[in-house]
Parts: C-alpha cells; sequence; structure tokens
C-alpha cells in the first residue's frame, strides 16, 4: 500500500468515526527518555523518532516555531492542513487571527514561541485521542521546561485539558491562571482562534486574555 493509499484510509476511517486502529497501536508506544534530553534540537530529534499512526498520514513534523528565549509560550492543539504542508505552527486561517490578535497586543512571532500538544496533523483534523495526548504530554512538558517562558497560553480545550490533567471545559477554565506541579510558569486558557472563527462575538475575550498576560507577564517575573 502506498503512503497515499494509507492517508485516504485512515482518512475514512477517521471521517467515519473509527479511532480504535491508532488507540490500539500505541500500546507499545516507547515511553519519553526525557531526562536525556537537553536541548530543543534533541527534542526535535527525539519527537521525531515517536512512533505513533498519525505520523504515517502527515507530511510534516510541527515541531515549534519562534523566540526560544520568550516570556510567553503559545501551546495548541494540533497542525492543521496548512500547517502539515508547511511544518510551521498557525499558518492558517486560525493562525492568521491568532497574528491580529497578537499585533494588537503588541507581541509577534520574534517575541513568543509556538507550539502544539501533537506534532503530526490527526487524519480528518481529527481531536487527538486520550492516548495520544499521553503519549506526547512529556515532551510536551520538556518543550516548556526548555524555553523556560513565565506564561504559558493554552490555546483551546483540548490543549487546556491535556497540560493542566482535568475534564473542565473550556468556558470554565478561560481567562483563570492555573499553575501545575514541575511547571514554572503560570498558565493561561483561554479560546483556541478556529473556535474565535465560528463565534467572532467571543474575540473579545480572547483580546482581554492576551492583555492580562501583557499586564502580568513583568509581574511574574519578580517571584522567579
Ligand atoms: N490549530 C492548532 O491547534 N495548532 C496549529 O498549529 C494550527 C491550528
Amino acid at each position: 500500500m502506498t503512503k497515499e493509499d494509507c492517508v485516504k484510509v485512515l482518512e475514512w476511517f477517521s471521517v467515519a468515526g473509527v479511532s480504535d486502529v491508532a488507540r490500539n497501536s500505541l500500546k507499545s508506544a516507547p515511553i519519553c527518555e526525557c531526562d536525556k534530553i537537553s536541548s530543543l534540537a534533541d527534542l526535535r530529534q527525539a519527537v521525531s523518532q515517536v512512533d505513533i499512526p498519525i505520523k504515517c498520514c502527515a507530511t510534516n513534523m510541527v515541531f515549534g516555531v519562534g523566540n526560544e528565549n520568550a516570556d510567553i509560550l503559545l501551546l495548541g492543539e494540533a497542525p492543521g492542513a496548512e500547517e502539515d504542508k508547511q511544518g510551521i505552527p498557525f499558518v492558517g486561517q486560525s493562525g492568521q487571527l491568532l497574528d491580529k490578535v497578537l499585533a494588537a497586543v503588541g507581541l509577534d512571532r520574534t517575541k513568543v514561541y509556538i507550539t502544539n500538544i501533537l506534532p503530526w496533523r490527526p487524519p480528518g483534523n481529527r481531536t487527538p485521542t486520550n492516548d495520544e495526548i499521553l503519549l506526547f504530554r512529556p515532551y510536551v512538558l520538556k518543550h516548556i521546561e526548555l524555553i523556560n517562558p513565565k506564561v504559558i497560553v493554552c490555546l483551546g480545550g483540548t490543549a487546556s485539558k491535556a497540560l493542566l490533567q482535568t475534564s473542565e471545559g473550556i468556558m470554565r477554565l478561560r481567562g483563570t491562571w492555573k499553575t501545575i506541579e514541575g511547571v514554572n510558569a503560570k498558565i493561561l486558557p483561554t479560546f483556541h482562534p478556529a473556535y474565535l472563527l465560528r463565534s467572532p462575538s467571543q474575540k473579545r475575550e480572547f483580546w482581554r486574555d492576551f492583555l492580562t498576560v501583557m499586564q502580568s507577564v513583568s509581574q511574574f517575573s519578580e517571584n522567579r
């Protein structure tokens, strides 16, 4: 079977609501040996070697982009079609909206770092499964440790729940600072830009969350 055939079959399964193909084959996935990783280059290499079925449908791995010394790290869910094509996070429609909000608060991609929970696009843009999230969470924590931001903005429910390990929905989580053990940064869950494209009336809250980030980021540095 060619790679194209494999992509078509998996996308068909995904559209039909079947995700057990990926789930079952994840049971033997190797555990991240993250303790041995001390640079972004090593992390990129380790992530690229994770054996996971969604990889076979993807064109490019989408690792992270931006300022590696940034105070602010933006954490999304997973690449979409355009990100998969270019290998860069948030370059599609939702990324363009994100860029506008960043500009409105005086930020751009040279001042923040952007990554996702999953580095490969799930077939048919489906939501990452719990197993996929659990597999990649240690790599995400290592990514955060290496960037060492003061603030993490979780974009959307999937990224927020994955990082905070909670089942609470984004409507309840949004706009309230959180902390988790082992992460030396304040975490602010907010909406995913793709949701704002569907519900533009919520853009104001999203913008407010970024204003909160800007106001708080200098304060947080004093306590580190
Ligand atoms: N949505 C995400 O969560 N991440 C991306 O990189 C693009 C779209």
